[in-house]
């Protein structure tokens, strides 16, 4: 009863695409998702967690472009919930975003919600995920998008595909670590170990029996599915004695590029070409952190890549050698070198809406009662942390629900400085809570241009935006210059993306046209700078048109009724 049902209905229906209307032939593709409190043993314990249907990772949603997914989510656990399909555009549709007091209120244990998952033109790898507090630890899965029946893949067709999810594994209940987390107002407690398709592998203890493998035959190729599922790291991947070729991200192909270490920030997804075409053998297949500070668990999470045939496998695989953990260089080139498949692609030349956000770690003073010390670590962009409100910011646009946000949020810092000097004063720190959200007009070009800053130290910031995907135009180190960086933005061949990593003290600027209409979360991936309060919500205006409005919601919706987070947890 726990396998995930699927309903195929042959139906003809047309899709409004972004930017224009296609007719596609489509399927729906139905699903349900049992939310459960299940056991599982790793590093040798054991430890009840929430799952999806009892699995971790979740099961994988196969799906063709421009397909529907109806998902029905079945809260049985004891905490709520609330599920996002991360680089789903969902046109029109916030409503099944899944974004916890954004889109919607939680689902409640014992409560259900059927979310519509509408696809688009995302092709290649996508997942879901929790989106409310850090259950994401336990829940999440792949997406894989097939080209619709009748098209190709802008490559040879690979013998088969294989989803290779990184987690993250806490020996802890992980709810308990991140209330631990917002009361003492520091760091959280590290992770025990990093995980691939859920399994720690072999360099960790009571995991070689588990470990996951997969299955080559000698002169074929695979399409692995590669998504970076863990809470606060960079990862880098490697194959053992093996290059392969990157052919997407994010849900968009990219230009063939090769390669032998891929940098995978947490959120973002990579599709890469594996020809089996070494000795018959075991190779690793493994994934380290990347961190610029900071102190993660460095031993790396391994599966094995398992030759069919005769011969005698050696008593263990080499180890591919990583980079060093800090290694920012190879982190960077790595994002750096990603291009669009095809050249001259659809990005805004002209930009109607210029938005500059500084994102910052920041202290700040706490002096109520329930501080446990008198400065608390923060985060913000623009200076802004944002608290999540009690009525989601969706529901309270739709209805017209007024006090729950304000639509002030800056376009730019609220003063400008050096932001990437080596001692940063503590003024610069100050940052403000608050709901406030920053409007954009349907059909807008955006550029955002992310300054990272020095304040109380630089780290990168891997940004996600919801409903959208977004060129990446330009990157740099140091201070983004107005004046001397836009000339040098490749308008060309950008890659598409929907999440970024902004590189320690540096800058990255992205271009969209705000043609997808309702309200849209955008966040640092990393879950705890989220929970310090880097994210922000845009709300994209409805057009004149009717097929440029805002859909209805559906009627099952969930209700308000939780206590809003700041009020639990004090943050
Ligand atoms: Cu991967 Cu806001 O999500
Ligand atoms: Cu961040």
């Amino acid at each position: 009863m726990f396998t995930a049902k699927k309903v195929f209905i042959q139906c003809l229906f047309t899709i409004v695409m972004l930017g224009g209307v296609m007719e596609v032939h489509a399927l729906v593709r139905s699903f349900k998702f049992e939310l459960i409190n299940s056991l599982h043993t790793r590093l040798c314990c054991n430890k009840t967690m929430l799952t999806i249907n009892g699995q971790s990772p979740g099961p994988t949603i196969y799906a063709r472009r421009g397909d529907l997914v109806i998902v029905d989510i079945v809260n049985r656990a004891d905490q709520n919930i609330t599920i996002h399909w991360h680089g789903v555009k969902m046109p029109r549709y916030p409503w099944s975003d899944g974004t916890n007091f954004v889109t919607q209120c939680p689902i409640l244990s014992g409560k259900r919600f059927r979310q519509r998952v509408i696809l688009s033109d995302e092709e290649g790898t996508l997942w879901w995920h929790a989106h409310n507090d850090w259950s994401r630890n336990s829940v999440y899965g792949a997406i894989v998008i097939l080209p619709p029946k009748g098209e190709t893949y802008p490559f040879p067709k690979p013998h088969a595909h294989h989803p290779i999810l990184i987690g993250e594994w806490w020996k802890a209940d992980v709810q308990q670590v991140m209330e631990e987390f917002l009361k003492n107002g520091g760091d959280p407690q590290m992770s025990n170990a990093y995980l691939i398709n859920g399994q720690p592998g072999d360099l960790y203890q009571c995991s070689t029996q588990d470990i996951y493998k997969l299955q080559v035959e000698f002169g074929k190729t695979y399409l692995i599915k590669l998504v970076n599922a863990v809470m606060d790291n960079i990862m880098f991947f490697k194959i053992g004695s093996h290059k392969f070729t990157v052919v997407g991200t994010d849900g968009a192909y990219t230009k063939p590029m090769q390669t032998d270490c891929v940098a995978i920030s947490p959120g973002q997804t990579i599709d890469l070409l594996l020809e089996a075409n070494q000795p018959p053998s075991h190779y690793y297949m493994a994934a380290r952190v990347y961190a610029s500070g900071g102190d993660f668990v460095t031993i790396p999470t391994t599966a094995i890549i398992e030759y069919v045939g005769n011969y005698t496998p050696p008593p263990s695989p080499l180890l591919p050698f990583f980079p060093q953990v800090n290694d920012s260089a190879t982190s960077m080139n790595f994002t750096n070198q990603l291009r669009s498949l095809v050249n001259g692609v659809n990005v805004p030349k002209k930009v109607t809406r210029k938005l500059f956000f500084t994102l910052s770690m920041n202290r700040r003073l706490c002096l109520e009662s329930y501080c446990l010390r008198a400065t608390r670590l923060a985060s913000s962009v623009n200076n802004v942390s944002m608290l999540l409100p009690g009525v989601d910011i969706l529901q309270a646009y739709y209805r017209g629900i007024s006090g729950v946000y304000t639509t002030d949020f800056p376009d730019f810092p609220p003063s400008a400085f050096d932001y990437t000097k080596d001692a940063m004063l503590e003024e610069s720190s100050a940052t403000r809570l608050g709901t406030a959200v920053s409007v954009l007009e349907y059909n807008s070009t955006v550029e955002v241009v992310f300054q990272g800053t020095n304040i109380a130290g630089g780290v990168e910031h891997p940004m996600h935006l919801h409903g959208y995907s977004f060129y990446v135009v330009g990157s740099g180190l140091g201070n983004f210059d107005g004046i001397r960086d836009p000339p040098n933005y490749n308008l060309i061949d950008p890659p598409l993306m929907e999440n970024i990593v902004v590189p320690r003290n540096g800058w990255i600027s992205i271009r969209f046209k705000a043609n997808n209409p309702g309200v849209w979360y955008m966040h640092c991936h990393f879950e705890r700078h989220q929970s310090w309060g880097m994210k922000m919500v845009f709300i994209v205006e409805d057009g004149e048109q009717p097929h440029e409005k805002m859909l209805p919601p559906p009627p099952d919706m969930p209700g308000c009724d939780a206590p809003p987070p700041q009020l639990l947890f004090r943050i």
